[in-house]
């Protein structure tokens, strides 16, 4: 499967966010220091020029600092494209990590969902807060100012990113410990040699940002799983499947092996098996199509 590149494969992700936004960084302590010398002033009878104009609202600049990565946000083309591509319903939970000025939370928020953005920049949690209560989803959209990588997200069906391939790679062992199923879509940037499950990319209206990939947590299905024909041991790198059927003294390979979250599908020899893996037994059908003659296999322990 391909994935999308950029045109800057020798740079780290923060020079290529460096290089394309402008050094203009309003810092929101400056805005609110400026209101607040207006709203002295105004308080002992005096106005002057500029205080009519103030600004009432933080407009944030790309470049704000985070923790770990500075603030640009994604194109808004590419936040509707990402909820698109990981089927976001009211049934889901959406945790942004590192959330900016909410608008990826807020857009899922609108579509129903409960939706979590964590935040370091307290600054950007305010006028996160603020914007979904623009919005009328201020019971939907909730912000937590912290650090993404201490955040609980077992809660989350859906991880919604936009940070930088080495800050993927750092948060990858906590996401793959998520529930089977759950999605992960980034924002350009990749997951190391675990390849995409999909990708979109958004060609108008958007100028910059606009892939993004989605990766969805697979079962856990290494090991030796027993059916009344025989064992099927399976070696399992993320969502491939490779591995051997044994059945009496033949030995066939398992080809074409690949999860979907929970849902599993390989061939052995010509037999094309589909199932649904729920813990310790998997339960499916052989052949395509529903009249398929149905087939349960359950995990042998690992020897001790
Ligand atoms: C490139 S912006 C993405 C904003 C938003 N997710 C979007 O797609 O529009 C990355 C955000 O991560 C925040 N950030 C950086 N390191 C963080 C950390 N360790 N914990 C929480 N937020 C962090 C930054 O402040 C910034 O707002």
């Amino acid at each position: 499967m391909s994935r999308p590149r950029g045109g800057f494969a020798h740079t780290s992700a923060n020079e290529r966010v460096a290089r394309i936004i402008r050094p203009q960084i309003v810092s929101p302590s400056t805005v609110a220091s400026a209101q607040r010398a207006c709203i002295a002033l105004a308080l002992v009878g005096v106005t002057v020029g500029v205080c009519a104009q103030a600004p009432t609202e933080l407009t944030p600049r790309p470049g704000l600092p985070g923790k770990d990565v500075i603030w640009l946000g994604s194109p808004e083309a590419l936040v509707d494209a990402m909820l698109d591509m990981a089927r976001v319903t009211p049934q889901d939970v959406v945790m942004d990590l590192g959330s900016g000025d909410g608008r990826t939370v807020i857009t899922a928020a609108k579509r129903g969902a409960k939706a979590i953005g964590v935040e370091y920049n307290p600054d950007l949690v305010a006028l996160s807060r603020r914007q979904a209560a623009v919005a009328r989803v201020a019971d939907k959209a909730t912000f937590v100012r912290g650090d993404l990588f201490q955040a609980d997200l077992s809660a989350a069906t859906v991880i919604t990113l936009f940070l930088r391939d080495d800050l993927n790679l750092r948060l990858r062992p906590k996401l793959l410990d998520l529930k089977p199923g759950t999605r992960i879509v980034s924002n350009t940037f990749a997951m190391g040699d675990w390849e995409p499950d999909d990708l979109v990319v958004v060609e108008r209206p958007c100028a910059q940002w606009c892939s993004a990939m989605m990766w969805i947590i697979p079962a856990q299905v290494q090991g030796t799983w027993r059916l009344p024909s025989g064992d099927m041991t399976l070696t399992q790198t993320f969502q491939v499947v490779t591995g051997t059927f044994r059945s009496g003294t033949t030995r066939t390979p398992i080809t074409d092996g690949r999860l979907r979250g929970d849902q599993i599908m390989l061939t052995a020899g010509r037999v094309r098996y589909s199932g649904h893996v729920n813990g310790r037994v998997i339960e499916g059908a052989i052949g395509a199509g529903r009249g398929g003659v149905k087939w349960t296999a359950t995990r042998v322990p690992a020897r001790q």
